[in-house]
């Protein structure tokens, strides 16, 4: 059984292990990756920084665990409050655990936390036109898409497109 929760400083080495697991399974998905990422300090570190992030409410980092293996990142980061009340999904699965249905879950899962205890208006993802997966995901959790945004992410060296998309409070 699966189960969800904010990522804590005792998650760094699970951190870790996910991303040596899923190395090459993210690779052509994720942004270049700084010096020093694959280490448990790394995760240390910044799972500390989460933690007063959360604090503000400024983000919330979520895992989703198998027993005490990490099997998914679901990622709630750049919140405005104001006058936008939006916040940006970033997240990635496990490859062992793909196509399970574990992203569309757990991203309404933190659509749900941010609409319901954040009270945010607009929630907004980006994905690269062939990410066939995670654009699938999008649909499946009732996000449509806004346009096209050039150049937008460098993902393994490479300035990428992507497709901003968006899901606005019922
Ligand atoms: C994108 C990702 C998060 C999806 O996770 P997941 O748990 O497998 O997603 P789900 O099982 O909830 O849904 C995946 C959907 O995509 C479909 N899909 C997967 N690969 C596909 C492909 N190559 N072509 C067409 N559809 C595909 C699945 O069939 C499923 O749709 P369905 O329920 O209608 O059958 C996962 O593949 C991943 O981590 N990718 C690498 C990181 C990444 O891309 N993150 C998102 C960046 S925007």
């Amino acid at each position: 059984m699966l189960a969800i929760r904010t990522l804590e400083p005792r998650d760094a080495k699970a951190m870790l292990d996910y991303f040596e697991r899923n190395r090459e399974h993210l690779k052509p998905w994720i942004p270049t990756l700084p010096i020093g990422f694959y280490t448990v300090d790394f995760h240390s570190y910044r799972l500390e920084q989460y933690v007063q992030s959360e604090k503000a409410n400024e983000e919330f980092r979520f895992g989703v665990f198998d027993q005490s293996r990490l099997v998914a990142n679901i990622n709630l980061t750049a919140i405005e409050y104001g006058a936008f009340l939006n916040g940006r999904l970033g997240y990635s699965v496990d490859g062992d655990y793909a196509g399970q249905g574990i992203a569309t879950e757990y991203v309404n899962y933190v659509c749900d936390f941010a609409f319901g205890n954040l009270h945010l208006h607009r929630l907004e993802a980006n994905v690269m036109p062939r990410n066939v997966a995670s654009r699938r995901v999008m649909e499946k959790c009732g996000f449509e898409i806004v346009g096209r945004s050039p150049q937008m992410v460098r993902i393994a060296g490479v300035w990428e497109d992507h497709d901003m998309f968006a899901r606005v409070r019922d």
